[in-house]
């Protein structure tokens, strides 16, 4: 699947001396398996680390150095490059280029470039603790920051002396996050509040046993981040995941159903968008034993009491129909069997205004897999069937109709 918000953005790549140079190659990589154009300027000081050949190789463009020996038919190649950014990634950033960005030097083609730019920068500093906590750096980092640089790390940990102390550059995944948010920033959930609950619960039998179900939570991940790339303030709301959470997500990892729910309702004033993704068992055992449940020899029978778990979307319809919050809900059918129908129902008992059927008896499909072939079942009858796709696919699908749902109501 193609990145919805990197495919075929350009970005400028400084890249500043410090060992941390190796992490600018990966850096590199990623932006451009994502579908970025990346052009890469470094300064001299990163030469002395890496040849501009390596970013030359990872970006399939010319990695830039110098000012004055360009050519090439790019008279002024500073201004052409800064005009031509959508976003600039300085990684890792020094302490002097730091310095020169806070104080609007353009003494080498990087920093004339960043000068002549008008699109977010993106920072990530990197270099020894001591002059990381110099005063003179922090004045500078804190004068980028409040021009509107989005500063990632520096992190704690080893340094290249050898010493341990904050001024390790972030990770690439941590920086290509931080410039996903960025760019999603002015999306069409700018300012929205989207909560995505996801994962199977766990209802415990005793101190070491649970109920649980097959979800992994893939399908509820995807659905946070294709959210956060809308632009939306995204909390997940789950119970364990066979899968990360994305980052940029607001976590809230919960056990039982009824914590789910507990969670839940606690935010639903402050909730535009509610999607239940999770897998949520409708029982539990009556009491969870507070010590390990042993056998007995003489028993060939167990039997469990299982009790009602709350039902969190129903919870949750009641409460909308007096506060008309959240704006909107959207649930998702498990189905072995007559799925539509069954779809239907489930969208109608519990008011929702989306439902996303989808079979999870078909191969390839359904629970832990990559990809989910579902049918959409919207509040005012109309019925979409999607082909088998990615669920990150689906996730954006589910989110372009959650974010028009919004719209609409807002309109109407
Ligand atoms: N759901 C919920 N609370 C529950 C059970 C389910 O909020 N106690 C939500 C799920 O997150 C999903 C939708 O309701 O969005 C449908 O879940 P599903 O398990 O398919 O259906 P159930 O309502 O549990 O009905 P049944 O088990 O009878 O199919």
């Amino acid at each position: 699947m193609n990145d919805p918000l990197l495919s075929g953005k350009k970005i400028l790549l400084g890249v500043t001396g410090g060992i941390a140079v190796y992490k600018a190659a990966d850096l590199c990589s990623k932006l451009v398996q994502a579908g970025a154009q990346v052009d890469v300027i470094l300064t001299e000081a990163a030469t002395k680390f890496v040849s501009p050949i390596t970013f030359s190789a990872l970006s399939g463009r010319p990695a830039r150095v110098d000012m004055w020996s360009e050519g090439s038919g790019q008279p002024i190649p500073h201004v052409q490059m800064a005009a031509a950014a959508d976003l600039v990634i300085v990684a890792p950033l020094s302490a002097n280029t730091q310095a020169k960005l806070a104080l609007g030097l353009a003494d080498n083609l990087l920093t004339a470039t960043l000068l002549a730019t008008h699109v977010p920068w993106v920072l990530a500093p990197a270099m020894e603790s001591h002059m990381w906590a110099n005063p003179a750096t922090q004045a500078h980092a804190a004068t980028l920051r409040s021009r509107g640089a989005v500063q990632v790390g520096p992190a704690e940990g080893r340094l290249a002396s050898g010493a341990v102390g904050v001024g390790r550059m972030a990770e690439p995944v941590e920086i290509l996050a931080a410039a996903r948010r960025v760019l999603a920033r002015d999306g069409p959930l700018a300012g929205r509040r989207v909560v995505v609950t996801a994962g199977g619960t766990q209802e415990p039998l005793d101190p070491v046993r649970y109920i649980t179900n097959a979800s992994s939570g893939k399908m509820g991940v995807a659905l946070a981040a294709a959210a956060t790339d809308l632009g939306a303030d995204v909390t997940l709301i789950h119970a364990p995941l066979a899968v990360a959470a994305p980052y940029g997500v607001a976590c809230v990892r919960v056990r039982t159903a009824q914590q789910m729910c507990d969670a839940v309702l606690e935010r639903l004033a402050q909730t535009d968008i509610l999607i239940g993704a999770a897998a949520v068992a409708d029982f539990r055992p009556a009491a969870a034993a507070t010590q390990k449940i042993k056998k007995v020899s003489s028993e060939e029978e167990l039997t469990l009491r299982l009790v009602r778990n709350p039902d969190i979307l129903a919870e949750v319809a009641g409460r909308r129909a007096e506060t008309g919050r959240p704006a909107v809900v959207i649930g998702f059918a498990a189905e072995t069997q007559d799925l539509l129908a069954n779809a239907a129902a489930k969208l109608t008992a519990k008011r929702l205004d989306l439902i996303v059927a989808n079979d999870v008896t078909e191969p390839g499909s359904g629970f832990g897999a990559d990809d989910n072939r579902v049918t959409l079942l919207f509040a005012d009858g109309r019925q979409e069937a999607l082909p088998l796709m990615d669920k990150r696919e689906v996730a954006w699908r589910v989110l372009q109709e959650a974010t028009a749902l919004l719209q609409h109501g807002r309109d109407a």
